[in-house]
C-alpha cells in the first residue's frame, strides 16, 4: 500500500445521523472537493490524497479542511481560487497563510 505524502480532509459536514447539514455543505465543500481532486490530477500530484470528513467544529469559518502532516487549518474556502491557493501551498511548502485559521 503506497500511502500519500500529504492528506487533504475536506469537511462535508457528516453528523451523527449521517445528514450532511452543517455549514461547510451548504457552503459547496462538495462541490469544491471535486474541483480539488480535478486539479490535484491535472497538476499529477497523485501523492496527495483528499477525503471528506465530518465537522471539523470551525463551523463559522467553513468551508473548512485541513491539511496533513502539515497539520495546516484552512477555512472560509469558498472559490476555486482558494483551492488553487491551498494547492499551491502543498506544492512550495509554505502555507496559504490568507486561508490560515489561527
Ligand atoms: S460543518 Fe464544517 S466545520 Fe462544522
Amino acid at each position: 500500500m503506497k500511502k500519500p505524502a500529504h492528506h487533504v480532509f475536506v469537511c462535508a459536514s457528516f453528523r451523527m445521523s449521517g445528514e450532511p447539514q452543517g455549514v461547510c455543505h451548504k457552503k459547496g465543500s462538495g462541490q469544491l472537493m471535486q474541483y480539488l481532486e480535478t486539479e490535484l490530477s491535472d497538476r499529477g500530484l497523485g501523492d496527495v490524497s483528499v477525503s471528506a470528513t465530518g465537522c471539523l467544529k470551525v463551523c463559522d469559518r467553513g468551508p473548512a479542511m485541513v491539511v496533513y502532516p502539515e497539520n495546516w487549518w484552512y477555512g472560509k474556502i469558498e472559490s476555486e481560487e482558494a483551492i488553487d491557493a491551498i494547492i499551491d501551498s502543498i506544492e512550495s511548502g509554505t502555507p496559504a497563510a490568507e486561508y490560515l485559521l489561527a
